[in-house]
Formats: C-alpha cells, sequence, structure tokens
C-alpha cells in the first residue's frame, strides 16, 4: 500500500490541490475547525482573530534544547517589551511561571514535548507538559514537535495523537510543529506529507515553514490551519515578503521567533509583521512602517 511514487506528484496527472477553491468554513471563522466543541472553538479564537482570521504567535521556546538562544539571553528584558503587540505567546512552562505576568492578556501556545538538547538526536522527544497542568496555567494550545521521517518519527507521531486524544477531553487544541532536524529538506513535499498526516492524526493546528515553491500545495492539502514558523533571520524586507507570501497562499498566520526578536529593533519589527498579518499590508508598507518607527515617526 506504501506508494513512495505517489507524495512526488505535484501538478502531474492524478493528483489535484484544487488550489484556487478555498476551503467551506461551515459556520466558524477558522478552516475545518466547525465541528470542535465551544472550549476548544473559544480557545482557538484567542489565538486566531476572528475579524482576521490569522494569528502572530511570538515564537520564543527555543531555549527548551537550545539554552539561551541569541536574543533570547533575558526573556524579561527583550522578550516582554513585544507582549503588547502578539497574540500569542508561544514558550515553555518554566519561562512563563518565572517571568510572564499572569495579567497577560495574550493567549498561551505551550511547548509541551521535549527531551534531548541540541547536542543529541533531536527527534527522541516525549511529552513533556501534563494537559491537566496546561489547563492550570490557561494554555490556548499545547505545541508538539512531529519528527516526520526522523530517526523516532513513530514516538513522536504517538506524542501527538496522546496529546489529542486528553486534548479533546479538556478542550485544548494542539499544534503539531513539523521539524525538519537537522539536514531533512525543507520542500513542499516535506511538508505537505508531514502537515497532511498531523492533520489526519487529530492535530488542530500545523506549523510548517514557507517554501518558495508550491506552498499553496500544503495548506490546500491540509484541512486545518497552518502557520508558518520564521526560521534563521534575514533581512526585515524578506522576512515580511516570506509572512506575506505565506498569508497569501493559505496559511492563517506566522509563529515567528528569530526574524523578531533577533532583529535590529524588535518592537518595531513586530509591530510590522502584525500589519501584515492583521491588515493585510503589503511588505513595503510593512518595512516603511517599520522604518518609521524606528526613526521615531510613527
Ligand atoms: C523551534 O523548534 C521553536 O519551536 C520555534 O518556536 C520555531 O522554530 C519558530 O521560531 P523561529 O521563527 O525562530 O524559527
Amino acid at each position: 500500500m506504501a506508494d513512495l511514487d505517489d507524495i512526488d506528484e505535484v501538478k502531474k496527472a492524478g493528483k489535484n490541490f484544487h488550489e484556487d477553491i478555498p476551503q467551506e468554513k461551515n459556520g466558524f471563522f477558522l478552516k475545518g475547525s466547525a465541528n470542535y466543541d465551544w472550549g476548544m472553538k473559544n480557545r482557538l479564537s484567542s489565538i486566531f482573530n476572528p475579524v482576521s482570521g490569522n494569528t502572530l504567535m511570538l515564537a520564543f521556546d527555543h531555549g527548551y534544547f537550545q539554552g539561551p538562544t541569541t536574543g533570547l539571553e533575558r526573556i524579561d528584558v527583550n522578550v516582554l517589551p513585544l507582549e503588547p503587540y502578539c497574540d500569542t505567546l508561544m514558550l515553555t512552562r518554566g519561562i512563563l511561571r518565572s517571568l510572564v505576568p499572569g495579567s497577560t492578556q495574550r493567549s498561551i501556545a505551550m511547548r509541551a514535548t521535549g527531551g534531548p538538547s541540541i547536542l543529541r538526536e533531536l527527534s527522541n522527544e516525549i511529552i513533556a507538559c501534563d494537559m491537566e497542568d496546561a489547563v492550570r496555567m490557561n494554555a490556548s494550545c499545547l505545541a508538539v514537535q512531529v519528527y516526520i521521517g526522523g530517526e523516532y518519527e513513530t514516538q513522536t507521531i504517538h506524542n501527538l495523537t496522546r496529546l489529542v486524544d486528553l486534548g479533546l477531553r479538556y478542550g485544548v487544541p494542539v499544534m503539531a510543529v513539523t521539524a525538519v532536524g537537522k539536514d531533512m529538506a525543507r520542500d513542499a513535499k516535506y511538508f505537505r506529507l508531514a502537515a497532511r498526516i498531523c492533520a489526519e492524526l487529530g492535530a488542530q493546528i500545523v506549523k510548517t515553514y514557507y517554501t518558495a515553491e508550491d506552498f499553496r500545495t500544503i495548506t490546500s492539502s491540509c484541512p486545518v490551519p497552518i502557520v508558518i514558523a520564521g526560521g534563521k533571520k534575514i533581512p526585515e524586507l524578506d522576512a515580511l515578503t516570506m509572512a506575506r507570501n505565506a498569508l497569501d497562499q493559505g496559511a492563517n498566520g506566522v509563529d515567528m521567533g528569530r526574524n523578531i526578536f533577533q532583529s535590529d529593533n524588535p518592537v518595531a519589527m513586530i509591530q510590522a509583521v502584525r500589519k501584515v498579518v492583521h491588515e493585510n499590508a503589503s511588505p513595503a508598507e510593512g518595512l516603511a512602517f517599520y522604518n518609521d518607527l524606528v526613526a521615531g515617526k510613527a
């Protein structure tokens, strides 16, 4: 039954992604989410803005496997000033409890798997946060790393399905983070495969990287919302362009870290990303806004 040739098919005869036909929403603003229980819909609505349909998640969970990442040495100093401008904070429970004020109005995407450090085989992750504790922290979703094609692929899939089962019990969505490890290809073929597997196995949100080619085949063949990671730091205009392109091709937001907190001006950059995500700004408009903020004109 396994058919390796099939995952290569993009525009060839026999496969049609109907990229021009948006998926029917069936009464709830978010794709694929109409049949969930009230609590899960409410949590999703605290992540995705019901007006724009999109989210700006600020990702700063990198320390869970690589320690004090550049830009995250002092989360109280470097990251908390960004908090007012995002929709969702993606972080670990250690950072939440030690540094984030309980008065925050932002929703929480809680890192819920971990294990190996960057010095070891990254795919060897296990569940690292109990669902009861996630509910205690008022998490709006749990983030689970899934290594399709990785050495511990099945174990990471089991982490996902176990947390999906618990999330359905408590009304907490699970975001599958399609992880590429240190040397797997970051192309549409890989993310189509990984995103669809995660959605089929119950993830309510899927996180991928943006691909310059065929990104819409990833979003159109994944029945639940996709958000993109930012990846390594690139020039501000390039990061804004990547976000715009992803949104225009069916993504429902960004889960961006380094391209915000490693920017020369993170507070300006997060506001520029916000304009793209929620106000449909072009990359040029976003960059102009960034430059105005840096110059103190906006
Ligand atoms: C990586 O494993 C972390 O989970 C990050 O949340 C994710 O990569 C997004 O951050 P960045 O935009 O820096 O890639």
